[in-house]
């Protein structure tokens, strides 16, 4: 094999990697040094700003293979056959901390999945959890702000993530599970994932049902008590990382496999509480499961940065078949994310090929042109506008998804109105549901967090809350804080 020759960006010979050139021996550095300079500046350009959110994570390729005939109810065509197999690409990550956060926190987990399929990219950006803290993507900077890192002290404030649940009686459902035995996976093969939005899916005869995305996972819900994750923290703060990268290696690839709830369209109107609050779960006896297909991850990527960091979901990225539900949170999440892509990414970040549709070869087909970086710019013959006489990619005149009808007023409506949409009889289910055990480690962990909090009346509004969720539950909180603020 011939010797690799070292390369400056030109693809010029190196002929010094350990020398700078300097005028005489022991001199000043000289300007001509290409190779230096060349050096120094790039490495200056390493970083790109992280996400906003989600900022830590840990990705794998893999394939989701269908098990079940889900034909009934929709028409994407990469569910349309027991057997068909499609790549995907999974990254999972912790939320509030930065790029390098440790990972086994308290902490939701992401679980972003991305179908490369014939009908283009289908990207499922979802949680650890089924639901979430809030219902109106108007507070989500607010609310990400107030679980970050202050900008004053610079650490993460009780007195500010519990005065933004002071004033979200809505969280309180998140909230429990987050302060629960779940808070804390394992690892990222020991967790499941959701979906969490309701969204549309719409079979070949036009028919629209919602629906709610689960990934149960093979490998056993594991979690951690506070106590052994802040020792883990201490030993590998990349314990998530280390446990997938290592488990993939090994060639023991963890699978889940995905099952979904389906409501017929037409039931959504008189559900008694609004099926499109992300802050609830549909009873599953109301909607049982239904098995659709395993997903397994049996590749690590060659290059984080290029491949993890560079990673781009959209939950607008749907496939025919497959689209929005009038969920708010969702709706606002359909333009954040490819927003946020443009500004860390670049314009042309669905060129990278962690992005890039496979579907289509070269990339997507379309008039987008040019902005920095652009690597596909179509054959010499193609036009760059359209309708066009030359035999340019054009519109297929097939709907994607079924019509949603829509009556009323515009306006700022705070709620749709269904007969139970109060914010606290699913977070007292849950607490119900608990073991003693269970109960016993969630309301330590809530009067842990909630007794350092230095003012009263954020203290005491977040206590109402666990009253109005259940009686006992709340009971139980507001004794374990007051003992610890008693300390
Ligand atoms: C990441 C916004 C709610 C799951 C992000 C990013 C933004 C964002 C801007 C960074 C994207 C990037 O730079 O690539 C929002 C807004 C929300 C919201 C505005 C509410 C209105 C949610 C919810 C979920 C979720 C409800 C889960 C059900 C994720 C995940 C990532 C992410 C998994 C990381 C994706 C990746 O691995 O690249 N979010 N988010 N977000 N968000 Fe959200």
């Amino acid at each position: 094999m011939s010797k690799r020759v070292l390369t400056t960006e030109s693809g010029a010979p190196v002929a010094d990697n350990q020398n700078s050139a300097t005028a005489g021996v022991g001199g000043p550095l000289l300007l001509q040094d290409q190779h230096l300079l060349e050096k120094l500046a790039r490495f200056n350009r390493e970083r790109i700003p992280e996400r906003v959110v989600h900022a830590r994570g840990s990705g794998a390729y893999g394939y989701f293979e269908v098990t079940d005939d889900v034909t009934a109810w929709t028409r994407a065509d990469f569910l349309s056959a027991v057997g068909r197999r499609t790549e995907t690409f999974l990254r999972f990550s912790t939320v509030a901390d930065s790029l390098g956060g440790a990972d086994a926190v308290r902490d939701p987990r992401g679980f972003a999945l991305k179908f490369y399929t014939e009908e283009g990219n289908y990207d499922l950006v979802g949680n650890n959890t089924p639901v979430f803290f809030i219902k109106d993507p108007i507070k989500f900077p607010d609310f990400i702000h107030s679980q970050k890192r202050d900008p004053f002290t610079g650490r993460q404030e009780p007195d500010n993530v519990w005065d933004f649940w002071a004033h979200a009686p809505e969280a309180t459902h998140q909230v429990t599970w987050l302060m629960g035995d779940r808070g804390i996976p394992a690892s990222y093969r020991h967790m499941n994932g959701y979906g969490s939005h309701t969204y549309q899916w719409t079979n070949a005869a036009g028919e629209a049902f919602f629906v709610k995305y689960h990934f149960k996972t093979n490998q056993g819900i594991r979690s951690l008590s506070a106590e052994q994750a802040a020792e883990l923290v201490g030993e590998d703060a990349t314990s998530h990382q280390t446990d997938l990268l290592q488990a993939i290696e090994r060639g023991v690839n963890p699978s889940w496999t995905l099952y979904v709830q389906v409501m017929p369209a037409a039931e959504a109107a008189d559900y008694r509480f609004n099926p499109f609050d992300l802050t609830k779960v549909w009873p599953h006896a109301d909607y049982p499961l239904q098995r659709v297909g395993r997903l397994v991850l049996d590749r690590n990527p060659d290059n984080v940065f290029a491949e993890v960091e560079q990673a781009a979901f959209s939950p607008n990225n749907f496939v025919p078949g497959i689209g929005p539900s009038p969920d708010k949170m969702l709706q606002g999440r359909l333009f954040a994310y490819a927003d946020a892509h443009r500004y860390r990414l670049g314009v042309n970040h669905t060129q990278l090929p962690v992005n890039a549709p496979k579907a289509v070869p070269g990339g997507a087909d379309n008039y987008g042109r040019d902005g920095f970086m652009a690597t596909r710019n179509g054959s010499r013959h193609d036009r760059n506008y359209e309708p066009n006489s030359f035999a340019g990619p054009a519109q297929t005149d097939s709907a994607l998804a079924a019509p949603l009808e829509v009556r009323g007023w515009t306006g700022t409506h705070p709620a749709p109105g269904h007969a139970k949409d109060d914010d606290f009889f699913q977070a007292g289910e849950l607490y119900r549901l608990m073991s003693e055990e269970e109960k016993r480690r969630l309301v330590a962990n809530i009067a842990g967090g909630l007794s350092q909090v230095t003012r009263d009346d954020i203290v005491e509004k977040n206590l109402a809350h666990f009253h109005a969720a259940d009686a006992d539950y709340g009971r139980r909180v507001e004794e374990a804080v007051r003992a610890l603020r008693e300390d």
